[in-house]
Formats: structure tokens, sequence, C-alpha cells
């Protein structure tokens, strides 16, 4: 071509290039691929899923720009030997109606999700610095009350994943449950701080820290959550899961369920200890729910159904600190329902047996009641143990309210629930 041409042509290009570099972008050198945010604000999450394109095998993906701005939803999975480095915070946008219609179905209770994320070998470290910012706030003045509003997203879905290491990654003000990990095998979470809180009089339901399904062998290390709903929660299939060394405040503690909602359908919970837990004003140190054996209302909203079979068991909840926790220390309840018949509370054939609340439980409550043991009546409850709840300060009494237990072990009940 003619040397004008060319100069015309380098001109053009230098205009385009100019206009482009406002997008997100994605620098690769080698096996590294470093996201750099939008000049003007723009959906991110483009740039970022082409950098695990390009560097989600055997790479490194660099999220160290101050603020990405995350206007669309996210699939990155099967990625396979791959390390995420997060500096700065991920804002999500605040297009109710986009989310709503857009969000990722998690395959479970028709929860969706803004970010589906997995693979093999994958390691995502926040350094304690790198945030993922919900902009809950306008979910919460938005589901002002209504629970499990559909299309409201869980902010990260960890699926599919295998031998994997999350640390030092912050949530704060998630649109709904910060974390949900499902379909997963071996994977430690540690160094995590949530905080999901409320700036005004709307509920902040619904902001669970994370909730497991179909997962085996999961860590959880040194988490500060900080919510309005379940601070840690196992759910169907969740086995061999450990909590340690967490501070839980104002939520309600560690919660096993709820379970038993899907009609017929096998579920099943065990092996799990949560030890060296500080709760702070939370509704309880650890709990137990199921549906009733009744189906009411129609799943898969979270908040119908029942009649699911199976059970829990192998269940240790030791060495918690309590500050000011607002209802008991130990709660069973088979009787839930949201639907309002609360009737049906010795149908659930869901089987609970073997927990272990203590020993080295100290601190105190603001209620008279230690523990709310509710099982069904179709289904008693073996191997209930309270130990060394004596180090316990209560107000008022001290009530050990019980249905349906089969010997229990280290109380005795002093009336019904
Ligand atoms: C899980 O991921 C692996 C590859 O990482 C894939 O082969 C498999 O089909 C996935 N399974 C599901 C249920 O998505
Ligand atoms: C889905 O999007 C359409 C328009 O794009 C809107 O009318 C509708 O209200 C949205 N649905 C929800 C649940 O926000
Ligand atoms: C919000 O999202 C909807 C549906 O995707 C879209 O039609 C609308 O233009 C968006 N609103 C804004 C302000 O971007
Ligand atoms: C626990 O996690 C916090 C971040 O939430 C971090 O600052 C702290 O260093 C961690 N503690 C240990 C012992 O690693
Ligand atoms: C949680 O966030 C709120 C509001 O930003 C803040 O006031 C509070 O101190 C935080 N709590 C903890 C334990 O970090
Ligand atoms: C839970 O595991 C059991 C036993 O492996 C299986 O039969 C059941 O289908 C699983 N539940 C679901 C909902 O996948
Ligand atoms: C529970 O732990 C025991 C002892 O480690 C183990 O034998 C058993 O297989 C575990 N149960 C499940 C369901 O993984
Ligand atoms: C119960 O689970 C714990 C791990 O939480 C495990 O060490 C123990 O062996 C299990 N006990 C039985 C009887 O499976
Ligand atoms: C499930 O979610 C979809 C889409 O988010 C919604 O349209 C539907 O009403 C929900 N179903 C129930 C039973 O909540
Ligand atoms: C517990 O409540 C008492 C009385 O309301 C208060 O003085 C104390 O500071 C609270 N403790 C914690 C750790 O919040
Ligand atoms: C509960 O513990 C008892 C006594 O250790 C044991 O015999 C029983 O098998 C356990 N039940 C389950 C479901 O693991
Ligand atoms: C339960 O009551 C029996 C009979 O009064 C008593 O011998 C036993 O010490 C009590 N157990 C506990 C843990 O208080």
């Amino acid at each position: 071509m003619s040397p004008s041409v060319a100069k015309l042509l380098s001109f053009l290009l230098f205009f385009a290039s100019f206009t482009l570099v406002l997008s997100g972008t994605v620098q690769k050198e080698g096996s590294t691929c470093t996201v750099h945010a939008s000049r003007d604000a723009s959906d991110d999450a483009p740039a970022i899923l082409e950098a695990f394109r390009l560097c989600g095998t055997d790479g490194v993906i660099q999220l160290h720009d101050p603020l990405y701005h995350i206007e669309s939803v996210m699939e990155t999975i099967g990625l396979s030997n791959v390390q995420v480095d997060l500096t700065g915070r991920m804002l999500w946008g605040t297009n109710i109606t986009y989310w709503r219609n857009n969000s990722l179905p998690l395959g479970y209770q028709n929860q969706s999700t803004a970010w589906v994320f997995g693979g093999d070998h994958v390691t995502f470290d926040g350094h304690n610095i790198g945030t993922f910012d919900g902009n809950g706030q306008i979910w919460y003045d938005f589901a002002d009350g209504i629970s499990n509003l559909a299309g409201r997203p869980i902010s990260l879905t960890i699926a599919n994943s295998t031998n994997s290491h999350y640390t030092g990654i912050r949530f704060v003000q998630s649109q709904f449950w910060s974390m949900a990990i499902n379909r997963s095998e071996n994977i430690l979470l540690e160094n995590i701080y949530i905080n999901s809180t409320s700036n005004n009089s709307s509920p902040i339901q619904n902001t669970d820290g994370v909730d497991t399904f179909y997962c085996d062998g999961i860590t959880f290390r040194n988490w500060t959550v900080v919510n309005g709903d379940d601070s840690i929660s196992m759910k169907a299939n969740s086995t061999n899961i450990l909590i340690q060394d967490s501070v839980f405040f104002n939520g309600a503690g560690v919660a096993i369920g709820s379970i038993g909602q899907m009609d017929g359908a096998f579920e099943f919970i065990s092996n799990v200890t949560a030890e060296r837990v500080v709760a702070i004003g939370t509704h309880f140190a650890a709990y137990i729910k199921t549906f009733t054996g009744v189906q009411q209302g129609f799943p898969p909203n979270g908040n119908s159904g029942g009649g699911g079979l199976g059970f829990a068991t192998n269940l240790t909840f030791r060495d918690f600190t309590l500050h000011n926790v607002t209802g008991n220390v130990a709660e069973i309840t088979q009787c839930t329902s949201f639907e309002g018949l609360s009737n049906e509370c010795d149908t659930s054939l869901f089987q609970i047996s073997n927990i272990t609340w203590g020993p080295g439980i100290t601190g105190s409550i603001q209620s008279d009641t230690l523990a709310s043991m509710q099982c069904s009546g179709d289904a008693p409850c073996p191997g209930i143990a309270l130990l060394g709840f004596d180090d316990i300060t209560s107000v008022g009494g001290r009530e050990f309210k019980c249905n349906n237990l089969v010997n229990p072990i280290g109380f005795n009940c002093t009336g019904s629930t």
C-alpha cells in the first residue's frame, strides 16, 4: 500500500485502540492473564471471562486494579491448575431487573447465582483485601422481608470442584447468600471475612455466609461472618465437614438444614464438627432444622416443601464461646414450614441421631432455655448429648425443652417445646 494509506490506517488504528481501551482488557504474558478494569465504569465481566478463557488451565489470573464493575453473570467452570489473585474490589451492579432475569441456576431449591466458579486444583487468594461487594443494600430494600425472592443471586457458587483452596477473600454487602458450594470435594476455605449488614430497617434474611450441597471433605477455618441468617449451613448430602476457629456475629450460628424439603427424596448430613467458635449475638450456637413430613406449598421455592427422607448423624459442636446468644444454645426442630401450618411437627420421617453439643461451651445466653429439642414423633432422636452445659450462664431459668428424644445424654428434659 502507499505510504499515505498506511499513514491513514495507523491514524485510524490509533483512534480505534483509544476507544477500545475504555472497556476492560486482558494483558497476557506467558500463562498469566492480568485484567485491567474499564476506564468508563462499564462491565468488566467480559474481560474477566476472557482472562479465564485464556489462562484458566495451568495459568494465573490477576485482578489487581482497585475496582472492577460486574454488570453481568459469569460462569468460569472446569478450571484446572489455576491461581486467581484478587487484590481489588469487585462491585456488582444494581440492575435488579437484569439479575433477576439472568442469574444462573444453582441446581437446587430454585436458588441462583451471579458467578459460578470451579475446577480442579484452583487457588483463589484475596490476600485479606480482595473483596466481593454485592451492593446488597438494594437487595435488602427490594426484598423487604420476602424470603428466597426468586432470582436474587448468591454472590459466588463454587461448583463441581475438587482439591481447591480459597483464602483471604472478603464478602461485603452480599446480594443473598455470600457463597454456595455445590458438588465439590476436598476444599479448604480459610481466612474468609463476610459482613452483610443493613444500614436501615430492611431485614437481612437469606444473607447466609455459605451453604453446602452434595459436598464431601470441606474445611472452613478462620471465618468471620457478620450477617442476618445462617452463619454456615450444611444442606443436602454434605459429609465430612470441619468448621474451626471462627467468629459469628448476629446471624443464626451453625445450621444443619433446612433439609427434608423434597417429598420422597433421600438426603443426608453426617460427620460434621464445629469447634473453637465464638458466637456473638447469634440466635443459636448450632441448630438443626428439617421440614415436616407433609409437603406444604410448592418447592423448589426455598420456603415450601416437606416430606423428605434421610438422616443427619454424627454432628459435634464443641468449644464454643457465647456472648449474648439471643435464643438457645442447642436447637432441633422438625417443624420447619414457612407456609403457616404448624400442626405437622410429628410427621417428619427424617432421622436425626448422635448429635453432641459440648464439651467446652461457655459464656452467656439472653434466654432461660439452654436447649429446645423438638424431634418428630414419627422419628424420635437417639444419641442427643449436651455435655458441660453447667458452664453456660442463662437469664432466669435453665430449661431443657424436649419432644421425642430417646435416652438423652448429659441432661434431663424439663418440659416440652
Ligand atoms: C465436572 O467437571 C469435570 C471437568 O472438570 C467434567 O468432566 C464433569 O462433566 C463436570 N461434572 C458436572 C456434573 O458438571
Ligand atoms: C425480566 O425482564 C423484563 C424486561 O427485560 C422485565 O419486564 C421483567 O420484570 C423482568 N423480570 C424480573 C423478575 O425482574
Ligand atoms: C437493566 O436490565 C434490563 C434487562 O436486562 C435492561 O433492559 C435495562 O436496560 C437495564 N437497565 C439499565 C438502567 O441498564
Ligand atoms: C484470620 O482471617 C483474617 C481475615 O479475616 C486475617 O486478617 C487473619 O490474619 C487470619 N488469622 C490467622 C491466624 O491466619
Ligand atoms: C460489619 O459492617 C458494619 C457496616 O459496615 C460495621 O459497622 C461493622 O463494624 C462490621 N462488623 C465487623 C465485625 O466487622
Ligand atoms: C444424596 O445421596 C444419595 C445417596 O448417594 C442419593 O441417593 C441421592 O440422590 C442424593 N440426593 C440428591 C438430591 O442428589
Ligand atoms: C464418617 O467418618 C468415619 C470415620 O472417619 C468414616 O469411616 C465414615 O465413612 C464417614 N462417613 C461418611 C458418610 O463419610
Ligand atoms: C464422626 O465424624 C468425625 C468427624 O467429624 C469423625 O472423626 C468420626 O470418626 C465420626 N464418627 C463416626 C462414628 O463415624
Ligand atoms: C423459580 O425461579 C424462577 C426464575 O427465577 C421464577 O420465575 C419462579 O417463579 C421460581 N419458582 C418458585 C416456585 O419460586
Ligand atoms: C452483651 O450484652 C451486655 C448487656 O446488654 C453488654 O453489656 C455486653 O457488652 C454485650 N457483650 C457483647 C460481647 O456484645
Ligand atoms: C449412633 O451411635 C451409636 C452408639 O455409638 C451407634 O451404635 C450407632 O450406630 C450410631 N448411629 C448412627 C446412625 O451412626
Ligand atoms: C437427671 O435426673 C436423675 C434423676 O433425678 C439424676 O439422677 C441425674 O443426675 C440427672 N442428670 C443430670 C445430668 O442432671
